[in-house]
């Protein structure tokens, strides 16, 4: 008699454990760059299929500075509203403390990616962020002018200056009036900071902060490469650059008003969709050095992560669903579509990747050699000396104040930051 309940118990046990499958509701912010939002998408329906969970996307303004401001203020209220963070390879050791440590359920996966992306996710022996694709920028020019004008691709500044106005000038001469010689991004945002080291360091001035934690800025070829960039506001670049983002710089590019643009990757696969005007007229080159002995081109290293956060209300769950994104064959899957360069060295070698979007296999050695933000120097006070650089850069290129007196002053500032300790 007392063996009904026991075996009913015992079913209800095996029910219990083996599911059905609970479905969970998972949500995921997001910035809106590109088509990035719509793969995003895409991706998801494919896990929503696999796993029977919902993932929610919520989407934020593309500026990673805006977006790092509303993380924090979410991660301050211990929000459980976001389970996963889509975060800057930059913002890992301000982040980390409210971040789940991925180091034992990614450590079947984790191997594929980069080493050194895996270590800029790594702080303090914990993994905090699984990476889905990296950043290294191009110069963008346009064949089709080149070509028609009997100009080089500019492998130095003062190249790409004389090309963008010699060609500006006869193309509006020609009634193209809407044409400018370059756009970039030139904003007081974490973007600039990523224009104007390049700038610097390809002029010979340095990284900013050294990685032995030397504030560099403060030195004459800091301050002629900013000289340089001041004098292209209004001749070469349009007054507007200097609000301009990644997505304002490609919508001037994109509808054929611009000679050269500095941008990501990501516009590889945006200039050659189908209703592109540009589509088939343009090419990629490493940006330019400055002209000084030994100058070599700089190219910021960027990329994003994902990231589970300590709030989240279901952390397995969420981990499952960063493995998914940040897979192989996802991370194939929008490179496809995006252009994005990968984390996996394999897909390198990949022959549709080679075939549809060839900048990847291109830009291998542009990424392995790229040069990180001074983050893992700066760590918790990264976000303010960012802010600090890219103030006294903007401040230089929109005419208010000398760069010598606006690096100055800068290197005053990040002396006192350092000593608060970072
Ligand atoms: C890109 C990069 C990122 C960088 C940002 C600046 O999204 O991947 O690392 O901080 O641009 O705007």
């Amino acid at each position: 008699m007392k063996l009904v309940p026991a075996l009913l118990a015992l079913a209800a046990g095996v029910l219990l454990a083996a599911g059905p499958a609970r479905a969970v509701e998972l949500s995921i912010v997001s910035g809106d760059t590109g088509n990035g939002i719509k793969v995003l998408r895409e991706i998801l329906d494919r896990y929503e299929k696999k796993s029977g969970n919902k993932v929610d996307i919520v989407v934020i303004p593309p500026s990673t500075t805006d977006q790092f401001g509303q993380y924090r203020l979410w991660l301050a209220a211990g929000s459980s509203d976001i389970d996963v963070y889509q975060t800057d390879v930059i913002w890992a050791p301000q982040l980390a403390s409210q971040l789940v440590d991925l180091t034992e359920a990614t450590k079947d996966v984790a191997g594929e990616h980069f080493p050194s992306i895996i270590k800029s996710q790594t702080v303090n022996g914990r993994l905090v962020a699984l990476p889905i694709f990296t950043d290294a920028p191009a110069l963008y020019y346009r064949k089709d002018l080149l070509d028609k004008y009997g100009a080089k691709v500019p492998t130095t500044w003062k190249e790409l200056q004389d090309t963008a106005r010699l060609v500006m000038d006869k193309e509006r001469a020609a009634g193209n009036k809407d044409i400018w010689g370059f756009v970039f991004q030139g904003n007081a945002y974490e973007g600039l900071t990523c224009n104007a080291l390049e700038w610097v360091m390809s002029n010979g001035g340095g990284e900013i902060i050294e990685p032995d934690g030397a504030i560099s800025i403060n030195n004459p070829q800091a301050a002629a490469a900013l000289d340089m960039v001041k004098g292209w506001i209004g001749t070469i670049a349009p007054p507007g650059v200097l609000a301009y983002q990644e997505e304002e710089s490609r919508g001037v590019w994109q509808t054929g008003n611009a000679v050269f643009m500095r941008n990501w990757p990501y516009a590889y696969a945006l200039g050659n969709s189908e209703n592109s005007p540009i589509k088939g007229k343009f090419d990629v080159a490493p940006l330019p050095a400055g002209t000084g002995e030994g100058d070599k081109p700089a190219a910021t290293l960027g990329g994003w992560n994902l990231a589970v956060s300590k709030y989240s209300k279901h952390p397995d769950d969420a981990i499952e669903l960063v493995k998914f994104i940040a897979s192989r064959e996802m991370q194939k899957y929008r490179t496809l579509k995006t252009s994005n360069l990968p984390t996996i060295a394999a897909l390198y070698d990949d022959p549709d990747i080679a075939r549809q979007q060839p900048i990847v296999p291109r830009w291998k050695q542009i990424f392995l050699n790229a040069q990180p933000r001074p983050s893992a120097t700066a760590r918790i006070k990264y976000n303010e000396a960012s802010s600090l650089f890219w103030t006294a850069v903007h401040n230089t290129i929109s005419g208010q104040g000398s760069a010598s007196d606006n690096l100055a002053d800068l290197e005053a500032r990040l002396t006192r930051l350092k000593g608060k300790g970072w």
